[in-house]
């Protein structure tokens, strides 16, 4: 299967940004992580981080007949973005949302999200253990609904 890794806004400054909030990996570092389990298990991975939202979008377009299933962390976009929600049912390509911290525990504007009502699943306040647990979720599903 083909999966898709996409990162919202400000997530490029992993690492550094807000560490006692993020932690102090990168996303060079999930990148790494998440490809070695990819291949491992004989999968192939995308992965992108974008500032703006409409290369998100077309992203999420382009993955039409070539993706299986979306891991998305759409950062600050998940609190305001119907565009890019509207993109992913769009394209009908299943997807997880992941979040770092535990969005519930911080401030009330980022309880709320545009994505989780529509997501196979949500996972929040895990760190980047989300976006490995995210993929093998991903991996499981293909694997069930393709052999
Ligand atoms: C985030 C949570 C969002 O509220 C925030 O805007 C981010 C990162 C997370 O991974 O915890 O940029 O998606």
């Amino acid at each position: 299967a083909n999966f898709l890794v996409l990162n919202g806004p400000n997530l490029n400054l992993l690492g550094t940004r807000e560490p006692e909030i993020y932690g102090y990996t990168t996303l060079d570092d999930i990148e790494k992580t998440l490809r070695a389990t990819t291949s491992k298990r004989g999968h192939s991975l995308e992965f992108l981080q974008s500032n703006a939202e409409h290369i998100l979008i077309d992203t999420i377009h382009g993955a039409r007949n070539s993706v299986d299933f979306i891991i998305i962390n759409p950062a600050a976009f998940t609190h305001t973005s119907v565009a890019i929600r509207d993109a992913l049912l769009g394209v009908d390509i299943p997807f997880a949302e992941v979040h770092l911290s535990n969005v519930h525990s911080r401030e009330t504007f980022r309880h709320h999200s545009y994505f989780s009502d529509v997501a196979k699943a949500v996972i929040c306040g895990m760190g980047v253990l989300g976006y490995e647990y995210a993929l093998d979720f991903a991996i499981q599903e293909y694997e069930k609904s393709n052999t």
